[in-house]
């Protein structure tokens, strides 16, 4: 039996991290959602009106940012805290998507990010999703997967997932967001969104969640226990 790191990636909104949330529990695994850690970024720097195109200002501002991870028993999962406060609908709001790529895609914040997402994937045994998982940040990783979807599809997901937090947004305005989401996260020049070469492809438009977690933890098990 051996321990890996699952690398799962791929477009905003093909579901990475409810995905990852479950085949982490059903491997007994942590999950760690990188996105959430740049989502933070995003809404500390929405509250305290950081202007992330100056480098003297992020770097201040990234030492005073500390995020961590807790294994929450209730809800069977891990959960993002940004200065020891849970993080959770606070980060999913849509003036975070507004301007969380840009944030990502900041060479200064991506290396402080993949030095600490390094440094919590030290002890394996652990699922991590993202974007450049499997190819900068765990480009070992024994398992690497590559989501995509249908972008109408992905829209009408996001668009149910906001009306049962009670947020409206219009679906056209939810496509515009991903579709310009999807262009930054790929033609950026720092870790583009790009599928590794060993990764496995998974376009889950007409998938359900269930089917696609069981095809990954099928895999994972394969490797846990033949090598
Ligand atoms: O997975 P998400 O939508 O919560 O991620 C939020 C943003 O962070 C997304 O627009 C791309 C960026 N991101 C990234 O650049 N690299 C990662 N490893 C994870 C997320």
């Amino acid at each position: 039996m051996v321990d890996i790191v699952v690398a799962i990636d791929g477009f905003s909104g093909t579901g990475k991290s409810s995905t990852a949330k479950k085949v982490a529990r059903a491997l007994g695994y942590t999950y760690i959602d990188s996105g959430a850690m740049y989502r933070c970024v995003a809404h500390y720097f929405i509250n305290h009106q950081i202007d992330f195109d100056k480098e003297k200002e992020v770097t201040a501002a990234l030492d005073k940012i500390l995020i961590s991870f807790q294994f929450n028993k209730m809800l069977n999962t891990s959960e993002i805290l940004l200065n020891k406060k849970i993080m959770d609908y606070q980060i999913r709001r849509p003036e975070v998507d507004e301007i969380v790529s840009q944030i990502a895609a900041k060479p200064l914040i991506r290396k402080a990010m993949v030095d600490r997402q390094q440094k919590l994937g030290l002890g394996k045994k652990m699922v991590m999703d993202g974007r450049d998982i499997g190819t900068i940040v765990f480009p070992d990783a024994a398992l690497k997967i590559f989501m995509t979807a249908d972008l109408h599809i992905r829209s009408m997901r996001r668009h149910k997932e906001l009306e049962q937090q009670g947020i409206q947004v219009n679906i056209e305005e939810i496509k515009r967001n991903l579709a310009k989401r999807d262009d930054l996260d790929a033609n950026r020049s720092e870790s583009p969104l790009i599928k590794a070469k060993d990764a496995i492809s998974l376009d889950n438009t007409y998938l359900t969640l269930e089917d696609q977690v069981k095809k990954i933890v099928e895999i994972a098990n394969k490797i846990i226990h033949e090598g």
